[in-house]
């Protein structure tokens, strides 16, 4: 979910909190909210569906009002329905607040609240947190109040409070999940992430886990759990609003999955010299790298598809040994790790609940903690012992593209370091990673038989995706790009694990994606073609484009690979693009796809 929080003096809160919450629908769109707090009441409106049904809403609201909360949702507990928006109100409408994450102990307060005389509308966790507060005596002293009403919470969340009688301030908390301030002439601002803010202001201050703040329109006080004031710093943004706007494309995924190339030189920039990776500019010594003995990578979705290429090229470059697991298992799993483990965590938005237990149940075990994340400031980059930023800038599509291919040149650049302090150097990748760029632009230059293929997918139901080694984790990212925003049954398998069973699947006119960038076991896959081409399927190969002609594919796409090492951000652009034609030719909502969002900050 999406926050947003305005207090000022003179201007209306409304605009910037739905021009804010615009900012944050990739975090949430099935519902939206906006309540203001004004002398006499709380104004309130909210809105099942996308952003855009609040919008019609706004008229109703009042206006002049300096001081208001904002939310769009992705449910947790409760439908996505007009009653289960927020903002959430207390029984006499004094009080509201927004809320991202989860209360787990919601069900017994409400339980105690009810007993008290309390009614409820909603079927959310949130609203126990209003009705505590009033509860408490918030209508008039909404700090003392949030103050003793936050002690009785358990979970994971974030949450901001207005009250009608006082009108001047909103009172923040953040407990896990993220949420800044931002620091304006004569108003100030909230917000889960710098971008509901930043055409206002670049100053911020970042809250940390355990913060509360209160926020009028002058000053900014946070303390600390005991609550004792604390100092956070103020630190300056410095990405650029143009980039988060769609500049001309019709989609923000097909923006992003242009701008790769260009993106890939920022992400390259002056972290090689000559012919080799130097460490300190990926936020690492040599002397740290000639310990590391073992690597654990943990992340989830996209990110966690980047970490298995990332194995493949730390084994096979440096001859580390990595293991890759999804942060939501390996946070359960009692993991053993060896000492002189570097821990790794990938994360987009650094703010994955899962990927963040990990990082700290890596720290508190004792290992060094690296992470890879596109959004400074985030809470992986700031819990971490090192970090490494993707420098996408602001990736705003839920399905990610422009990050996944940056992780996966920082992971290259990680395992060419370790590879040349570890005794096998291999200049010639260094220098090639250069040339990365200029490969991707001729690559986008080629991708209409892309169109062609995503119009023969959209009728269908169904589509396999098939590859060995790198390939494979390839074809895993590939089936989940088109799932994402497609909604088609996509599934990725091992080229040479498909007769295993899943063949069976395999019928007349079943589509199958096979890539093939990995030289060395092109034969081996041309028998797993052969195995699914006797059963009819029609064969679609994402090929390095020096394997030679004659393979037997029904359709080839030929992505022109120079190093195999460093093919896979140029053979992940036809896959990322057939998604996308594929979800615009079924008339999907490319950007904002059903049921997902795009920082998932609960467990
Ligand atoms: C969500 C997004 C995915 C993303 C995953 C991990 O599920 O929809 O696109 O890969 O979270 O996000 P992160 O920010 O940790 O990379």
């Amino acid at each position: 979910c999406g926050i947003v929080g305005f207090v000022g003096e003179q201007n209306d809160a409304l605009p910037f909190i739905f021009s804010g919450l615009k900012r944050l629908e990739y975090r949430g769109y099935d519902s939206a909210g906006i309540a203001l707090a004004a002398q006499g009441g709380i104004g309130i409106q909210k809105a099942r569906g996308k952003l855009a049904a609040l919008g019609e809403l706004l008229g109703a609201m009042p206006s002049g009002v300096p001081c208001g909360i904002g939310h769009t949702r992705w449910a947790t507990h409760g439908r996505p329905t007009d009653i289960n928006a927020h903002p959430h109100t207390d029984c006499h409408g004094e009080i509201a607040t927004v809320h991202n994450g989860i209360i787990e102990n919601f069900q017994e307060l409400r339980a105690e609240l009810i007993a008290l005389g309390h009614h409820f509308l909603s079927d959310t966790d949130t609203e126990v947190i209003p009705h505590l507060l009033e509860e408490y005596g918030g209508a008039h002293d909404l700090e003392g109040a949030v103050r003793t009403a936050e002690k009785r919470l358990i979970g994971a969340y974030a949450f901001l409070a207005i009250s009608s009688r006082q009108p001047d301030r909103i009172i923040a908390v953040r407990r896990t999940s993220p949420l800044i301030i931002g620091l304006g002439d004569g108003e100030n601002y909230l917000a889960s992430d710098f971008s509901a803010f930043l055409s206002a202001t670049r100053q911020a201050q970042v809250l940390e886990n355990g913060d509360m703040a209160v926020v009028t329109p002058h000053t900014v006080r946070i303390m600390n759990l005991a609550g004792e004031t604390v100092e956070r710093p103020i630190m300056t943004v410095d990405w650029d609003i143009r980039q988060a706007e769609r500049g001309g494309y019709p989609h923000f995924m097909l923006k992003e999955i242009m701008e790769q190339p260009d993106v890939w030189s920022d992400c390259l920039l002056g972290r090689i010299q000559g012919d080799r990776v130097v460490p300190e500019q990926i936020g690492l010594t040599p002397e740290y790298l000639q310990r590391v003995k073992h690597i654990q990578i943990i992340a989830a979705g996209t990110a966690y598809h980047a970490g298995l290429i990332g194995k493949s090229l730390i084994e096979s470059l440096a001859r580390i040994p990595v293991n890759v697991d999804v942060a939501s298992e390996f946070r359960y799993a009692h993991p053993v790790m060896e000492p002189d483990t570097m821990v790794i965590a990938i994360s987009q938005s650094g703010e994955t609940a899962d990927t963040l237990a990990c990082l700290r149940l890596a720290r508190e075990l004792g290992h060094f903690t690296f992470s890879i994340t596109n959004t400074v400031g985030s809470t992986a980059a700031r819990e971490s012992d090192a970090v490494a930023y993707t420098l996408a800038g602001p990736e705003i599509a839920v399905a990610s593209t422009k990050a996944y291919t940056t992780q996966i040149l920082v992971l290259t650049l990680i395992a060419l370091a370790l590879a040349d302090i570890h005794g096998h150097p291999r200049p010639d990748l260094v220098r090639g990673l250069l040339q990365l760029p200029l490969l991707g632009h001729q690559v986008l230059d080629v991708m209409e038989p892309v169109k062609d293929m995503a119009e023969r997918l959209a009728s269908g139901h169904d589509v396999f995706y098939i590859g060995r080694g790198r390939d494979y984790a390839l074809a895993m990212e590939g089936q989940l790009k088109i799932k994402e925003i497609s909604y088609l049954h996509a599934e990725a398998y091992p080229a040479g694990e498909l007769k295993h069973g899943t063949l069976a699947l395999i019928e007349e006119n079943t589509p199958v994606v096979v890539i093939m960038t990995e030289r060395d076991v092109a034969d081996k896959t041309v028998s797993n073609i052969l195995e699914v081409k006797a059963r009819g399927a029609e064969v679609w190969g994402i090929v390095d484009s020096s394997l030679p002609v004659g393979l037997p594919i029904d359709h080839r796409i030929d992505v022109a690979v120079d190093l195999p090492e460093l093919s896979p951000v140029l053979a992940a652009i036809p896959l990322q693009l057939l998604a996308y034609y594929t979800a615009v030719a079924r008339g999907e909502d490319v950007d904002q796809p059903r049921n997902l969002a795009k920082s998932v900050t609960v467990e």
